[in-house]
């Protein structure tokens, strides 16, 4: 049984101690890191959200105290009373290592079973246990630091953008499906059978909206769901900074952002970034990178070297060209020797995951060119490959044959897993680059049609608006994604604000009059009624948490995650409900 605080009243916190509290009477709470009896003193480390700081029992200041210290243990809840005093050997390890407190009161609040999970930060416990025990798991300093970045990264996003008329209004959580693209969470009506609310993909319906009731400009902190495949930087439900600007062209909508980003990384991290942001089309980030979210803080470019093997002995090479695919390649200059016959192997199948049917290769050693390949290709054709590529003694050439998207798509994952391995990623280093000039369509091969890249509502390039009817994959959007070290962090794009121009979007998605309406009947009603010229973005706000909090898990930067098969380890969410509860929303189950 607890005892009560009574009297006691917090003066302190624990990490806040110094030696200029010397001689000063304090009462701290807290929980226990750890105890030592010696017999006749007993040391207690107490930690709160501030830090760790030392407590001793000694049995010559009181034996009612004393005797009541020798029950404390580990994660027990305490309040106690006593006077600070310079400590005899020195802690440097920790803030207030200088420093004790000598306790003359002690108040056990509560008491605790041996936690199933140190509260530590190198505790190798297996990331289930942690979110089953995730009370128990943000105790720990590291995950509480994450939790307060986060925090102080919100408030600063309000600052900025209440200073400069952005107002925060929220939207609904029980909605219609908005037009994201993935699969969307549905929640039964009870009231109307039969019927289902979305919950939101994303505000971006709403927010379009909000420009045209005359808000001007508006955002939010907001939760989205989507319910798609999880990976690493993933989840079912996230928190995006959402923003929309009315009266906007690109420019206007880039630059303000541009001062959000330099605001947050000079506040959270004292860091300068560089304005303006680099810029780099689609076009070149795929060309180069083989991703729309290239990572600049190496090199290892793509090479094109279609024209060289052609006609190639390597019948893997020319055959490709011939059904016009394209032959393309990465120099990993320099780190030839990091890579055995066994590494590439192993590099050829994680290229083979992104749809690649092969990987050749040809690596330059002193003894000179070592490739399976080497045999198949004229010696012309090898020179003019090494030239192309740049290649030197101790590189190692990589290549992949197949259709532009298959190229791409393994070449510039593989780029990135070769820097992984490599471990030359600076997590401090920050190359910041928009991408703009996105396609406006992307060929769905399942669907056998053309489907919006972002969302349906996104304008098309001015120049490119008559191509819309002759040549849609030509269409170039006014979309820009803000990319940083080779994340996505976020996206937007200029809206279509006039009816006509929407219909035509539409028309070119395959879509007819009536599921337009029957979709996003609302918004075109709306577009009806004066609509501004407007655009947004909406930033993907956990992965900027990690991005400032250094890690590569989503999970570190969420107080409740979900795992990869969207479960809650902690309270068993999602889970099955009574016959009643089902009823009452006109649910039966017909599952295997
Ligand atoms: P988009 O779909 O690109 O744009 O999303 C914006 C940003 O949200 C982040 N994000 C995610 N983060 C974690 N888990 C997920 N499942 C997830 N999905 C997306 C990404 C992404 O860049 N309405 C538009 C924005 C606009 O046009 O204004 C939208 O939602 O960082
Ligand atoms: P093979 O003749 O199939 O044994 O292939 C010889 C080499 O070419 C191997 O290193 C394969 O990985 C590689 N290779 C096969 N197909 C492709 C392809 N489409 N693109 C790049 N390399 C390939």
């Amino acid at each position: 049984m607890g005892e009560k605080m009574g009297n006691l009243r917090r003066t302190m916190m624990c990490g806040e101690l110094r030696p200029e509290h010397a001689g000063k009477e304090v009462v701290l709470m807290g929980w226990v890191q750890r105890e030592r009896n010696l017999g006749s003193i007993i040391f207690v480390d107490l930690r709160d959200t501030t830090g760790i700081c030392q407590i001793v029992f000694d049995n010559t200041v009181s034996d009612e105290v004393f005797s009541k210290a020798e029950k404390v243990r580990a994660e027990y809840v305490l309040a106690i009373r006593g006077k600070v005093r310079i400590r005899q050997s020195i802690n440097k390890e920790i803030p207030t290592g200088e420093v004790e407190v000598l306790a003359e009161e002690l108040r056990i609040l509560d008491e605790s079973e041996t936690p199933p999970i140190y509260i530590k930060d190198d505790d190798n416990v297996s990331e289930s246990m942690r979110l089953k025990y995730r009370y128990l798991d943000l105790r720990k300093p590291s995950m509480q630091e994450r939790l307060k970045v986060r925090a102080k990264t919100a408030k600063v996003v309000r600052d900025f953008l209440s200073e400069n008329n952005f107002i925060e209004v929220e939207t609904p959580m029980l909605t219609k499906p908005t037009p994201e693209g993935a699969r969307d969470y549905l929640v039964p009506s009870r009231v109307n059978p039969g019927e289902f609310y979305a919950l939101p993909q994303s505000p971006q319906i709403m927010k379009q909206l909000l420009m045209i009731a005359g808000m001007d400009r508006y955002y939010q902190i907001v939760k989205c769901f989507r319910d798609e495949d999880l990976r690493a930087n993933r989840q079912p439900e996230f928190t995006q900074i959402d923003i929309e600007m009315s009266f906007v062209d690109m420019e206007d909508v880039m630059a303000i952002n541009e001062k959000l980003i330099h605001r947050i990384f000079k506040e959270i991290k004292g860091i300068e970034i560089e304005l303006p942001i680099r810029r780099m089309t689609y076009k070149e980030a795929m060309e180069r990178y083989g991703v729309d979210k290239p990572d600049l803080r190496f090199g290892f470019e793509l090479v094109n070297i279609s024209d060289i093997v052609e006609n190639s002995g390597f019948r893997v090479f020319s055959q490709t060209i011939e059904n016009n695919g394209s032959v393309r390649g990465i120099n990993v200059k320099g780190y030839g020797d990091r890579f055995t016959r066994k590494d590439i192997s192993s590099l050829e199948e994680y290229a083979k995951t992104y749809g690649a049917k092969g990987l050749a290769w040809i690596k330059i050693t002193d003894e000179g060119v070592s490739s399976p390949i080497a045999k198949f290709l004229g010696e012309e054709e090898l020179s003019n490959i090494l030239t192309r590529m740049n290649g030197d003694k101790g590189d190692l050439l990589l290549f992949v044959a197949d259709k532009d998207p298959v190229v791409f798509d393994s070449l510039g994952n593989l780029r990135n897993e070769v820097a992984r391995r490599l471990e030359i990623l600076d997590p401090e280093e920050l190359k910041l680059v928009w991408i703009t000039e996105f396609p406006l369509f992307e060929y769905d091969e399942e669907e056998n049609r053309y489907v919006a890249k972002h969302h349906p509502f996104t304008h098309p390039m001015d120049e490119d608006i008559d191509l819309l009817e002759t040549h849609p994959e030509k269409v170039r959007a006014k979309a820009y994604d803000i990319v940083i070290n080779g994340e996505e962090m976020g996206g937007g794009s200029i809206r279509i604000n006039n009816s006509d121009l929407q219909k035509r979007m539409f028309k070119a998605l395959g879509f007819t009059e009536e599921e337009a309406m029957e979709k996003f009947g609302f918004l075109i009603e709306a577009f009806k009624y004066g609509a501004p010229p407007h655009g947004g973005i909406a930033y993907g706000f956990d992965r900027l948490i990690m991005l400032l909090t250094n890690t590569s898990n989503i999970r570190d930067v969420i107080a409740f995650p979900k795992t990869q098969s969207a479960t809650c380890l902690m309270t068993n969410a999602p889970t099955t409900v009574s016959d009643d509860q089902l009823k009452e929303v006109h649910i039966k189950l017909d599952i295997e």
